[in-house]
């Protein structure tokens, strides 16, 4: 279905050697695009692009910290001049950060802001300069539903989300004239590797992810390909008057208010 439209496109993944990431690999490459896997998990991301390659797509991995400038200018250099064109950037690389504002250390929310924002600024930057020129083109980057509704003890993470918010739109405007697109996804609770991590916090895990899974309307916590198929209906011309706007994949996590049990949801 996808490879109607994606096939042969040139595609980055930032973030893209696991969870939400390595499922929009998965699915681009599957589709018959040219996808590169930018990523500082140089084994994991290598071992994706190989077994894509073993079934016969065409993936490549490329280590890229979204936080170095030089990282992310070096990879769009490369990626342009190896296929000739970028068309498709998700730019998804993201930590996570769990604390409240009085222990969070400078560095420690330096770190984030640099992950989170700058690097979602510097990937964005790139994305439009090699996009605009040859107007033509669509950015995702990945927020989250902290951006505008958090938790205490995620000040640096939600501060570094609300960034991205901005950015999508600010990036948008920038790029419309171009005939460019830039839009944000914003998921919901996906399970992968950042969220088992977040759990192992917890004494159990396993009932953790089910009362997460309860919180959610749909009752249940989303998969990484309920992001990469909203992350790549974006990508194609399905999507060409979409522009600046930032799409839940929540199970309708934020459509509601906390009115008591999941049960109320029933009534
Ligand atoms: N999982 C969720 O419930 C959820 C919800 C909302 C938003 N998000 C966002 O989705 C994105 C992907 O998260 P995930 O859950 O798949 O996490 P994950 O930890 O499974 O994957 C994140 C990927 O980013 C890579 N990465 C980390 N720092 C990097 C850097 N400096 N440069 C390049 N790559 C780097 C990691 O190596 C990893 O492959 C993140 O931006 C996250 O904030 C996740």
């Amino acid at each position: 279905m996808w490879g109607e439209y994606l096939a042969d496109s040139t595609v980055i993944v930032s973030g893209g050697a696991t969870g939400i990431g390595a499922a929009a690999v998965r699915g681009f490459a599957r589709a018959g695009a040219k996808t590169i896997v930018a990523d500082v998990a140089d084994e994991l991301g290598e071992t994706l692009a190989v077994s894509l390659v073993g079934e016969g797509h065409r993936a490549v991995f490329r280590h890229c910290d979204v936080s170095s400038e030089r990282d992310v200018e070096s990879t769009f250099a490369w990626v342009n001049e190896e296929y000739g064109a970028i068309d498709v950037v998700f730019a998804n690389a993201g930590i996570e950060w769990t604390k409240d504002a009085r222990h969070t250390t400078l560095a420690g929310w330096q770190r984030v802001i640099d992950v989170n924002l700058t690097g979602m600024f510097l990937v964005g930057r790139e994305s439009l300069r090699f996009m605009c020129e040859r107007a033509r083109g669509s950015l995702i980057m990945t927020s989250s539903p902290h951006a505008v509704a958090t938790v205490a003890d995620t000040v640096a993470y939600a501060a570094s989300k609300g960034g991205v918010n901005a950015l999508v739109h600010a990036l948008s405007l920038e790029a419309a004239p171009y005939g460019v697109r830039v839009n944000g996804v914003v998921p919901g609770t996906i399970d992968t590797p950042m969220v088992r991590r977040e759990l192992q916090a917890s004494s159990d895990p396993e009932l953790q992810l089910s009362l997460l899974a309860s919180s959610q309307p749909l009752r249940r916590v989303g998969q990484p390909e309920d992001v990469a198929n909203l992350v790549m209906f974006l990508a194609t011309p399905m999507a060409s008057f979409i522009t600046g706007a930032l799409m839940s994949v929540d199970g309708g996590l934020m459509a509601g208010l906390p009115t008591g049990s999941p049960a109320s949801y029933q009534d």
